[in-house]
């Protein structure tokens, strides 16, 4: 039986489905999940976020916490990681990169991902502006992920003059997990959620010659593939639902409170990288954030820009680093739960094969999950909101 949907070809090579599994940091997706996604012919995304975390033999760390940015984002961990991923892809798909443009040492994180012999690198939350120049000639696709046609066009514009345009674009919608490319208003706001957003992201593609554009946030099955597909877009991007994979490289502590999670449960936070974050707010860190608990926090990783060596940190109430590496490493107590909208739908741990085959067609979709309508209006309303602002302010 063939899939109805079509294949995604991007710069040199061509995914059999059009479907890229989103960078989940922090180690949400290593080799395992990224490796499992590429070999069932899909675009399986590495993360370079703390690959201090993942093997910490060379690693300098204090307390358990990588020392300085060049311990947090480790090149030979992150090349191995890539490498592990290649493997497991057993040369099917693409195995690609995520990199966050506020990461400290970007330039030297995007330089690894060449290095190692990524297929595609993904980039946002902030504008890649220089990214083509960091790869100098390399055959490597560069995906930047766009909020705006306004932001496809500056983009565009400023890499032209390093001779090259993307090839392909993400649009991330507001449903997104982690964080967000848009105000704590404008995620709440019509024009911005991602079925509208998307028509006038596709106009600008168009005009900068048929940039093929993906579209993340919120994508759930096939028949939103479907959707997205039938107004023009050439794939889509899918994270959280990936987070319930045997595969997946979370703790088993992270899936279960994914998997534990109710639509109320998952909200926007202030974030110390200066964008509102969507994870889960009935933990223990966040909870004790909300209450107004705050002890000093020191700064071991220096792990974003933005963060300023942890003033932000101080500002929000919690280091990044440090929550999303607890998250990771299955600490309940002390780490940060990011996912998408769609959290509370992932309520059972199922191959990654099983889920992309539902994704695509091959198998039925029988995944079955509570909607909570009494919250919904709540989740998207003033509520959230009011919730997002006083968290760190
Ligand atoms: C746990 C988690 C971590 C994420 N981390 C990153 C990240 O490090 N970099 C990034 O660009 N996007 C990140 N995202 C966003 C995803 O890559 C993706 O675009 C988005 O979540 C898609 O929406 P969905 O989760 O509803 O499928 C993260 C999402 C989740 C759920």
């Amino acid at each position: 039986m063939n899939s109805r949907l079509p294949p995604l070809k991007i710069r040199n090579f061509t995914l059999r489905y059009p479907i890229i599994q989103g960078g989940m940091g922090l180690g949400v997706s290593w080799d395992n999940l990224a490796g499992a996604v590429a070999k069932m012919g899909c675009g399986g995304t590495v993360s370079s976020v703390g690959t201090g975390y993942w093997n910490t033999k060379e690693v300098r760390h204090i307390n358990g916490r990588p020392l300085k940015p060049v311990n947090f984002a480790h090149t030979e961990n992150f090349k191995a990681i890539v490498r592990e991923a290649l493997v497991k892809s057993e040369g099917n798909g693409a195995v690609g990169v995520n990199v966050l443009c506020a990461l400290t040492d970007y330039e030297r994180q995007i330089k690894d991902a060449v290095e190692a012999g990524a297929k595609y690198i993904i980039s946002g939350a902030g504008l890649p502006l220089r990214l083509p120049e960091y790869v100098g000639n390399a055959d490597i696709a560069l995906i930047p992920i766009v909020s705006s046609p306004r932001v496809v066009n500056l983009i565009c514009k400023r890499w032209k003059r390093s001779g090259r345009l993307p090839d392909a674009i993400v649009l991330e919608g507001p449903k997104s997990g982690g964080h967000q490319g848009y105000t704590y208003d404008q995620c709440f706001q019509p024009e911005y959620q991602l079925e509208n957003m998307t028509p006038h992201v596709l106009k600008a593609c168009k005009a900068w010659g048929n940039i093929p554009l993906i579209v993340a946030g919120g994508v759930w099955d096939i028949k939103d593939i479907e959707t997205f597909i039938d107004m023009g877009v050439a794939g889509v991007q899918v994270a959280t639902r990936f987070i319930g994979t045997y595969e997946c490289d979370a703790s088993d502590v992270f899936k279960q409170v994914i998997l534990n999670s109710k639509q109320r449960d998952i909200r926007l936070l202030k974030s110390p990288v200066g964008y509102p974050a969507r994870g889960i707010v009935n933990t223990p860190l966040v909870q004790r954030v909300l209450t107004g608990f705050r002890p000093k926090i020191p700064c071991i990783s220096n792990c974003v820009t933005p963060c300023d060596h942890g003033k932000e940190s101080n500002r929000v109430g919690y280091c990044i680093a440090d929550a999303l590496g607890d998250a990771w490493g299955g600490f309940l107590e002390t780490g940060l739960f990011f996912t998408g909208s769609n959290g509370y739908r992932v309520t059972k741990l199922q191959s990654v094969r099983e889920l992309i085959e539902k994704l695509v067609g091959l198998r039925e979709d029988t995944d079955t999950w509570e909607e909570d309508p009494a919250s919904d209006e709540m989740i998207l309303g003033t509520q959230q909101a009011e919730l997002a602002v006083s968290v760190g302010s």
